[in-house]
């Protein structure tokens, strides 16, 4: 089977992020917004001490509108689809049928957090890389 090959890019450390907050980044490449946040709940593939950090792409899959994070879930405001981010970005409104993509993350010795890879396909695209 064919396999993709994702960067491993810093998106912050433990430090830096704080609950509720989202960072925005770009994974696996410049034209994929993608947005990590700190929910305070433990996540489905969340890392980080309370396993409550993720990070997911920032287009909607319906038709790629940009997501944002709000009341601790993410909302897309063209034609309201809304995601659950503890869920592995389980749709469960709206009009988008297919989760949004999860970034999964690592976090090494010195608290720094890595985009690894992608979970799912990012919307408008054949592949992800
Ligand atoms: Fe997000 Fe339609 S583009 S719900």
């Amino acid at each position: 089977a064919p396999s993709l090959t994702y960067p491993a890019v810093k998106v912050a450390n433990l430090s830096q992020v704080k609950t509720g907050q989202p960072i925005t980044f770009n994974y696996p490449d410049a034209s994929s917004p993608a947005i990590l946040v700190k929910l305070g709940r433990p996540a489905i593939g969340g890392v980080g001490r309370e396993r409550d950090i993720v990070a997911f792409s920032a287009l909607c899959t319906h038709m790629g509108c940009p997501v944002q994070y709000e009341g601790g879930r993410f909302l897309c405001r063209c034609h309201y689809s809304m995601f659950d981010p503890a869920k592995a970005g389980q749709t469960y409104q709206g009009l988008a049928s297919s989760w949004l993509p999860q970034i999964p993350l690592r976090v090494d010795g010195k608290g720094d957090i890595y985009a690894v890879a992608v979970a799912g396909l990012i919307w408008g695209r054949v592949k992800n890389v």
